[in-house]
């Protein structure tokens, strides 16, 4: 232990049950930092989306982001910490928790550099989070009713995974999407429409006023192996009918909406349901940008014969608050990162074990 948290403890400087955990997200497009008491009391967190600045180029420009990041992470910092009592951090934080990987390289390394300076400077514990720890701890900080083990289907621009948490620190990957993720459909799809970037929830708000059964489209999942996923005939075959209507004359959106989200919902419904009729684990949650989506969130939550687990809307999309709190459970589970550590792209998760 280090000397002067010795001698905080021994002199009553600070609670013991005072355990301050500041969090830093920057795997993508969104910069944001949290400050969090224990395991998910949550005393600030804040968010700068970088989306209206991607948006002109219909996607993620990893040079502009890494920049935005750079620009936005001390002032956020020093926000999250002001807002949450922080005048010392060096005293009063326990722990530094920085999203380690996967995600872009130069984005990952503006949040890892910044939290190593913080350590360093202020002599706090650092831990490196991967990233889609820090969906399913969305899950965790949102639900205290929320007991291991659940299934957790972490599905956004960048993944589309279905795990099995067994218990904290030990997951199970059952299947992962084969090429695009579900949000990138969405995105791809949307950008054909014409619609703006990021695609996934104006198709949720156009399908409102569609009709789901007014487009077809092909089954792909028989074609794929285990608990897998695939996005990109999907995508595909919507753009094809996009095009053949184009032809004919005009595409009725709403109903297109209605009928491609419908589609997509379809795929992530069938595989939740048949993890848990392999696993055996009804405790159902989902994260990550598309489990912000409406017609999926009423899928699950209606779902009979499964205990659903939603994150509430803001901790769908990547944030601050779900790093802090997966780095808060892998600290208390004994891990530790230092100085060496770096950011990494494609960072391993979870034992992958396709059933
Ligand atoms: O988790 P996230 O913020 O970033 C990544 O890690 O990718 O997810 C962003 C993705 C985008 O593809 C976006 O279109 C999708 O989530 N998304 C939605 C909705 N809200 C965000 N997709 C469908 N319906 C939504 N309501
Ligand atoms: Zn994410």
């Amino acid at each position: 232990m280090q000397l002067h948290r010795l001698v905080q403890l021994l002199f009553g400087m600070r609670p013991l049950d005072r355990f301050l955990t500041l969090g830093i997200e920057s795997s993508c497009d969104d910069t944001s930092v949290a400050v969090l008491e224990g395991p998910r009391t949550i005393l600030s967190w804040n968010i700068s989306s970088q989306t209206e600045r991607h948006a002109a180029f219909g996607g993620v420009v990893p040079e502009y982001a890494s920049r935005m990041h750079l620009e936005a992470i001390l002032p956020l910092t020093r926000e999250a910490l002001a807002e949450a009592g922080v005048s010392d951090p060096a005293k009063e934080l326990s722990l530094i928790a920085v999203t380690r990987g996967p995600g872009l390289m130069g984005s990952l390394l503006v949040g890892v550099m910044t939290a190593k300076a913080f350590a360093q400077a202020w002599n706090v514990p650092i831990v490196g989070v991967n990233h889609l720890e820090g969906h399913i701890f969305a899950n965790v900080v949102d639900h205290e009713d929320l007991k291991f083990p659940f299934l957790c289907m972490v599905v956004s621009g960048g993944h589309t995974e279905i795990v099995l948490a067994r218990a904290s620190g030990d997951y199970q990957m059952l299947g992962a999407t084969q090429d695009d993720a579900a949000g990138e459909a969405f995105d791809k799809v949307a950008k054909v429409l014409g619609l703006p970037y990021p695609g996934g929830p104006v198709i949720d708000r156009l399908a409102k006023q569609g009709s789901a059964s007014a487009f077809h489209f092909p089954a792909v999942l028989p074609n794929i192996e285990g608990l897998n996923f695939s996005f990109s005939g999907l995508k595909t075959a919507a753009i094809n009918q996009i095009n053949h209507l184009r032809q004919k004359g005009d595409v009725p959106v709403e109903d297109f909406c209605a009928s491609f989200q419908a589609a997509v919902v379809r795929n992530l419904i069938t595989r939740l349901e048949q993890a848990v009729e392999q696993t055996g684990v009804r405790n159902v949650a989902i994260s990550g940008g598309v489990a912000a989506n409406s017609a999926f969130r009423d899928a699950v939550a209606s779902h009979p014969g499964w205990n659903a687990f939603l994150p509430s809307k803001m901790f769908c999309t990547d944030n601050a608050v779900m790093v802090a709190a997966a780095g808060y459970a892998a600290f208390m589970r004994g891990e530790r990162s230092d100085i060496s550590m770096g950011p990494d792209p494609a960072l391993d998760f979870g034992e992958d074990e396709v059933i």
